[in-house]
């Protein structure tokens, strides 16, 4: 018998297996490349997920094929109930990983090893205090460091965000490797990207080409090692031979990888979103609400999704800021 084409396979053939839950809109940093300086809208309380409401959705996307659930915010662990939610989810046949800043991660520790959560992707922009300050708008430094060491020293699969941007962190970028060397870490070097009121400007965007010719110009010619990447990676991935940990550049300004996109993306006000830059999007949670199916509303989304950046295809259309301006703001995104 033919099988039916699963609703999370889009026109392109791709299959979405991964599923971003953004599980607040608000943050206790405030990076300025995410959040707009006037702040954002939030939604009403009322309007956001619940946590039993995030396992319902979650589970119909994993009955259809989704098996990659990661937890973004705002700041995922400022939620009240982020033990009880995770700890739902934790039941279901996923591999569960979350995106932190890393502010409040000593309390979570626990909670997210009993619950398996083993892949911990934690946002620093730069190594030192003062800048870390200027760039976050918040004095959490040491308390951050801290955290990332205690999760590399528990076992945890760290991965380490940097967002590079002109003229504020791009000297760090050999530093930054060389945190690399002692421990097993991964660096991911991430392009600044556009989005609603973060002033973006491609002249800002430190590129994928860039960052290797800083380190070819650093490192010996044969100490660079280009190193496989995982399937759907959004990484080019990449060590200096004898380093116990790698770094790798997620290059979505200057060379999209959508061809192999396995994302789908929950925001916390339960909207479907089939791609970061697109501002279109489906009113999911009101859908489940009223207590009809939610499948075919997936399917439309599916459905719907470009070939690549929501039909920003050429570099002119993407790096119009214009273009970005329906869109929302990164920390109502999730990332
Ligand atoms: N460009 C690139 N990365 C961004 N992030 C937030 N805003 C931007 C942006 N404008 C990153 C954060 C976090 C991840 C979820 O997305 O640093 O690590
Ligand atoms: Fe908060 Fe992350 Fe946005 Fe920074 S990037 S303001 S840490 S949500």
């Amino acid at each position: 018998m033919k099988q039916l084409p699963s609703i999370l396979t889009d026109g392109y053939g791709r299959k979405h297996n991964y599923l971003r839950i953004s599980l607040v809109e608000k943050c206790n940093l405030r990076c300025t490349y995410c959040m707009p300086s006037e702040g954002v809208q939030l939604s009403p309380r009322e309007e956001l997920m619940s946590a039993s409401e995030v396992y319902e959705i979650a589970k119909v996307f994993v009955s259809h094929g989704v098996d990659k659930i990661r937890l973004t915010g705002g700041e995922p662990l400022l939620r009240k109930d982020f033990e009880e939610l995770v700890k739902q989810l934790s039941s279901l046949p996923v591999s569960l990983a979350i995106t932190t800043n890393g502010v409040l991660l000593d309390r979570y520790i626990g909670v997210l090893k009993k619950a398996g959560v083993n892949k911990l992707n934690i946002s620093i922009d730069t190594l030192n205090p003062d800048r870390f300050k200027g760039l976050t708008l918040r004095d959490q430094f040491h308390r951050v460091m801290k955290n990332i060491d205690w999760a590399i020293e528990e076992g945890f699969n760290v991965k380490l965000n940097v967002v590079l941007i002109k003229g504020q962190n791009d000297d760090e970028i050999i530093q930054f490797i060389e945190r690399t060397k002692d421990a097993s870490v991964q660096v991911r070097f991430i392009e600044f990207m556009p989005f609603k009121g973060n002033q973006w400007d491609q002249s800002k965007t430190i590129s994928l080409e860039t960052i290797l010719n800083r380190v070819s110009e650093h490192y010996n010619n044969s100490a660079l090692e280009r190193i496989e990447d995982e399937p759907n990676d959004t990484a080019k991935n990449y060590k200096i031979r004898g380093y116990q940990g790698s770094f790798a550049v997620i290059s979505t300004v200057t060379n999209p990888f959508c061809d192999s996109c396995n994302r789908l993306r929950l925001t916390a006000n339960g909207r479907l979103r089939n791609c970061l830059f697109s501002d279109k999007e489906q009113r999911l949670l009101e859908l489940f609400r009223s207590g009809a199916s939610i499948e075919p509303i997936i399917a439309k989304a599916v459905g719907m999704k470009k070939a690549v950046r929501a039909g920003l295809d050429s570099p002119e259309e993407f790096e119009n800021y214009q273009n970005h301006q329906n869109n929302r703001s990164m920390i109502k995104i999730g990332g």
